[in-house]
């Protein structure tokens, strides 16, 4: 099995010292036009130099230098030649390993800290202010440079806030230039690796199409087929848009139609795919078959199971369609890759799929995003020529309205939660509030209150609004939305949608709830 994926010349290694950092360094790497991967602080010199990479830099990290187990890096790396900087640990790590001292402070440094350039701030920090304002999160401290390192700054508690050895090009700070609440932190990185280590900044959203495109058809050959499951999301839709420019005609996309999908959902994939970028689609109606699997179901776990099979049922027959398709094209992201551990893997979580693809479906896969963040599938996507509302279309559970319809999913069900659902996106769509707002969606719940409408006595259920701000769905948080907004969506929901009578707002974060209701 492999894995079409563009691997350009330059790369920069961020090393993963086991925090949360490295996939954020790594992401502002490319944010300065730059390839990054991200690699284990066990590799070997001899390893690292196979890679040829442009620079390194090493990331924080939970531990002390000073305790067992305490992650190293080979100390043949600082003799490679390469340029390193060092974030937080790293830093620690360059003066540890180097034959600086790290000194346990009596008080660390958290969250935001002034930070004071020494001289002229040295090559690193030349240019930047007297003072200015980063964010902290360390207890040990570098207290002494190695021989050939000077000190280029301070803070209240670091008496060596950042180090470096221009002969070596080995540079460190102890703050996290990375995090947006570090002032000119964006600068920093840029510093390093355009003027010290000498990047190129040659990885751009036009660059990724076109190595994706070499690598897929040097993968996939002249011949074969490819078939691709679209969701409506953005992962399959740029997967698919990528690989239909290298294999033409060669790819055919299966949507299936659950009828669970969002008002308007199914026609604008048909529109965007077949219509506007002329992908062979084969949109299979089955919704029929899902309402019959659905009846009398209310358990939400039971809810998920039926569906999820009914969807692999479907797909396979549809694939039926195209006997000789060798590849299956996946929209794996490179999140996902390094979850897996290894970085090559190619473990797929079913969560992930389109309803969750069988595994013993005999593919070569293709996944052209496997290098790639979110961020990044979104700019492809816009660079490829798919519009916003793929591009930009919030995450969907693979089960769809199935899990936002408490108890019985029914063509009754669906039709209600559909229409208020679309009013809901309308509102915060108009109020410009759709790219600070993770997911906003609409729930309908199972119960009936009693309301009045004209002079008439209703009887009818509840719509339930959701609207969260997050960063990557693991933690989030109810999305303060203006009264104003909310009095807007609730009147329209309840004068528009035949059968609801009232409008809840839920402000439950993530835990205690998740995002979703079932
Ligand atoms: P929860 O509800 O667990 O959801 O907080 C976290 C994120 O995952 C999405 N979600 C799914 N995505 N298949 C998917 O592809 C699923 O079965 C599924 N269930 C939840 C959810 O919308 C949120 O973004």
């Amino acid at each position: 099995m492999t894995a079409s994926v563009a691997a350009p010349d330059q790369v920069v290694l961020v090393v993963d010292f086991g925090a949360q950092y490295a996939q954020l360094i790594a992401r502002r790497v490319r944010e300065a036009n730059v390839y990054s991967e991200i690699i284990a602080h066990d590799l070997t010199a001899d390893q690292i130099a196979a890679r040829k990479p442009a620079a390194l830099i090493l990331s924080g990290g939970p531990k002390s230098v000073h305790v067992d187990g305490a992650p190293r890096l080979d100390p043949e790396i600082f003799n490679l030649g390469i340029p390193i900087l060092g974030i937080c640990y790293g830093a620690q790590l360059i003066a540890h390993q180097m034959g600086g001292t790290v000194g346990r402070n009596e008080r660390g440094e958290y969250g935001r800290t002034t930070v004071s350039r020494s001289g002229d701030g040295g090559q690193l920090l030349n240019g930047l202010p007297d003072d200015w304002t980063v964010w902290m999160s360390h207890f040990d401290a570098v207290t002494e440079v190695p021989e050939s390192f000077v000190s280029v700054a301070t803070s209240p508690n670091s008496p060596v806030a950042a180090l470096e050895c221009p002969d070596k090009r080995i540079y460190g700070v102890q703050h996290h230039p990375e995090v947006i609440h570090s002032q000119f932190g964006q600068d920093v990185i840029v510093r390093f690796l355009h003027d010290l280590a000498g990047c190129e900044p040659s990885w751009t959203m036009k660059s990724v199409v076109e190595e994706s495109v070499a690598a897929i058809k040097a993968q996939m050959g002249d011949s074969g087929r490819a078939i691709c499951g679209l969701s409506g999301g953005v992962d399959s839709a740029v997967a698919a848009a990528l690989v239909h420019k290298a294999i033409g005609h060669r790819l055919t996309c299966v949507y299936v139609d659950t009828g669970l999908m969002r008002q308007g959902e199914s026609e604008q994939v048909v529109d965007t795919f077949q219509r506007s970028q002329g992908i062979e689609l084969i949109h299979v109606r089955a919704a029929d078959r899902f309402f019959e699997h659905l009846e009398g179901v209310t358990e939400p776990e039971a809810k998920r199971k039926v569906i999820g099979e009914q969807f692999i049922r479907v797909f396979e027959r549809a694939q039926g369609g195209i006997e000789d398709a060798e590849y299956l094209v996946q929209g794996t992201l490179y999140p996902d890759v390094i979850e897996s551990g290894t970085g090559t893997a190619a473990k797929i979580k079913s969560h992930h799929n389109v309803g969750g693809l069988p595994d013993d479906l005999e593919f070569e896969l293709v996944e052209p995003l496997r290098n790639l963040f979110k961020d990044e599938v979104r700019a492809v996507g816009t660079e490829l020529g798919l519009p916003d509302e793929i591009v930009w279309r919030q995450p969907f559970p693979g089960p769809g309205l199935g899990v936002r319809i408490i108890g019985e999913v029914t063509r009754e069900t669906v039709s209600i939660l559909q229409h208020a659902d679309a009013i809901v996106r309308e509102e915060i769509i108009a109020a410009g509030l759709d790219r600070e707002i993770w997911q906003y969606f609409a729930v309908l719940a199972d119960i009936r209150s009693v309301g009045v409408m004209g002079d008439e006595r209703t009887y009818a259920r509840p719509i339930i609004i959701r609207a969260v701000t997050s960063d990557d769905a693991m933690t989030a948080d109810w999305a303060r939305l203006p009264y104003e907004l909310l009095e807007k969506m609730s009147n329209r929901v309840i004068n528009e949608v035949d059968g609801v009578n009232r409008v809840a707002y839920d402000i439950t974060s993530k835990p205690p709830g998740t995002i979703e209701w079932e």
